[in-house]
């Protein structure tokens, strides 16, 4: 199996969204087994060495898995133990890596921990969450709000104090300062690594790190009321001090690093009235005493970058002009927490982005379904799930539209469900369907086979050296990839204008485009279609 280093991509599966087999509406693991041929297999695979699984532990699931009652269970929504260690062999015979979701910042209102900290104040959990008197008028504690709507702090009538809750009050926060809490934490991961595990994705890391003195936030004066989520109406920058979460995180990743080739990938946002994204992921890649080749930070700048040339090519010089050698940028551009790129982008631009991002250096990680250009859905208020929706209605901080049933055929809900699909199925598929773009070489699933059958083939396109090149147009990003053998060329057009543009390699091998034909104009110019992306190959002559 490949080393991580050499690994082409990482595949974000949401279980209950990807495949299922026993007719409940909600994807399990064994649906997972059975598409394994699909994300590596024979013809028609997508071709990817990695996948990350969204949490499928033992749940209540108001946060979809994200409160987590039992870290070393399965939950029998997804299936069994058994059925998880299938899946790892399954998808280790194939060469393909495993990837989990590691929830350290808050765990379920019922798991035990939290149900024996909450039976009195001198339970010997107690301190494993994080309570706190309210004020002298009973109020809550401070002003902290909770990503998920509200307050931030939930009153306890038994016990007459509050607990914190970054997210849902069903998601109680641990105290990263107990020292039993990291202890347990570290069974955890021990538990999943040693049964074989490939690799940790920590969700949510910034909360873990409270600011100690529980000072109340300040307003953000940038907040446009009623038009954002409310979250952002306060300034958030009493979290995450790089103490705590290097004291933290570095004892994670040294558990981590204990074990041969495995790594861990934190989700830590930009959040923009605070910090830019290089400020933000500096300090992981230099500033933390952590190897960076076991634990590094997804990279979500191109997340919300407006659709311009000029922006990607400011945010990728930028990454890499703090990448040192041993650093592995992992860039990410859609999730189940963000709306999809074809919604986001447009159907053609997120073909360029879906170029852009596989012909980066590092780690890619692709969202399921991003692969057929699947948009967002259509939820109507009888099939919200997503408990942040409902909380707070109408805000736009609903997650469901990014998580519908991924769409592989004409069949009954998209062949994805023999039951009622607990998240709709657009009725008109228009195509996006993995049986229609198998069979069409033209289609999104086409460019992404191609682009990463490419990358597998070629270590230039996982591990070169990142080089912008200059262009005699401002719409296009050129940049190139380059080591002793190889130099690629990679130029995209983000105008909706067809353009010309020297590309600096005379009588260039054209070896992938977005879009068909590819005009040249003379040697060393080509005319671009609207959002046409190509990629230029080079070989270097061993005899100069
Ligand atoms: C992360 C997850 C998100 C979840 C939240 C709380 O941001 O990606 O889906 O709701 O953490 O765990």
């Amino acid at each position: 199996m490949n080393r991580w280093t050499d690994v082409n991509g990482i595949y974000q599966i949401y279980p209950r969204s990807f495949m299922d087999t026993d007719g409940n509406g909600s994807g399990d693991i064994s649906g997972i087994v059975d598409k394994l041929d699909y994300i590596k297999g024979g013809e028609g695979s997508l071709g990817i060495d990695a996948i990350w699984l969204s949490p499928f532990y033992t749940s209540p699931m108001v946060d979809n898995g994200y409160d987590i009652s039992d870290y070393c269970g399965v939950d029998p929504l997804f299936g069994t133990l058994d059925d998880f260690k299938r899946l790892l062999d399954e998808a280790h015979r194939r060469q393909i890596r495993v990837m989990i979701d590691f929830v350290p910042n808050h765990t379920s209102d019922r798991h035990p921990w939290f149900e024996a900290s909450a039976s009195s104040r001198d339970n010997n959990h107690r301190d494993w969450y994080i309570w706190r008197d309210g004020k002298t008028d009973g109020s809550a504690p401070n002003n902290w709000l909770s990503v998920a709507g509200g307050s931030a702090w939930q009153y306890d009538e038994k016990s007459n104090q509050y607990y914190l809750h970054s997210f849902l009050k069903e998601q109680p926060d641990l105290n990263w300062d107990n020292l039993e809490v990291r202890a347990a934490m570290k069974a955890v991961v021990d538990f999943w690594l040693s049964m074989g595990v490939d690799g940790l994705r920590a969700d949510a890391i910034r909360w873990m790190a409270k600011d100690r003195s529980f000072v109340d936030k300040l307003s953000n004066p940038n907040y446009r009321d009623g038009q954002e989520d409310p979250y952002h109406s306060q300034i958030h920058h009493h979290h995450g001090s790089a103490d705590q979460l290097r004291t933290y995180l570095g004892g994670i990743a040294a558990t981590v690093e204990d074990y041969d080739d495995r790594i861990m990938i934190f989700e830590d946002y930009p959040d923009f009235s605070v910090v830019t994204p290089q400020e933000r992921y500096r300090p992981y890649l230099e500033l933390y005493d952590i190897n960076p080749r076991v634990a590094m930070p997804f990279n979500f700048g191109g997340m919300f970058m407006p659709f311009q040339a000029t922006s990607f090519r400011d945010f990728i010089e930028t990454v890499h002009s703090y990448l040192q050698d041993s650093r592995i940028p992992v860039y990410c551009l859609g999730n189940h927490d963000q709306s999809r790129l074809v919604s986001r982008f447009g159907q053609e631009q997120a073909r360029l982005i879906a170029m852009l991002q596989l012909t980066l250096p590092g780690l890619p990680v692709m969202y399921y379904g991003d692969e057929l250009g699947m948009s967002d859905g259509h939820i109507t208020e009888e099939f919200i799930q997503d408990s942040f929706e409902k909380n707070n209605p109408g805000v736009g901080i609903g997650r469901d539209p990014e998580r519908t049933p991924m769409q592989w055929s004409h069949d009954v809900s998209a062949g994805f469900s023999k039951g009622a699909p607990w998240l709709p199925v657009p009725i008109e598929l228009r195509g996006v369907t993995v049986a229609d773009q198998q069979a069409d070489r033209t289609s999104f699933l086409a460019l992404y086979q191609n682009i990463l059958s490419l990358r597998s083939k070629s270590s230039t396109l996982r591990r070169g050296v990142y080089e912008t090149c200059g262009t005699n147009n401002e719409h296009v990003f050129s940049y190139r990839l380059s080591d002793k053998e190889h130099v690629f060329t990679i130029v995209l057009n983000f105008s909706d204008q067809t353009t010309q543009c020297q590309v600096g390699e005379p009588n260039p091998d054209i070896i992938a485009a977005t879009s068909q034909p590819v005009s040249l104009i003379d040697e060393n110019t080509v005319s671009l279609r609207p959002y046409q992306g190509i990629v230029i190959a080079r070989r270097i002559s061993t005899n100069s």
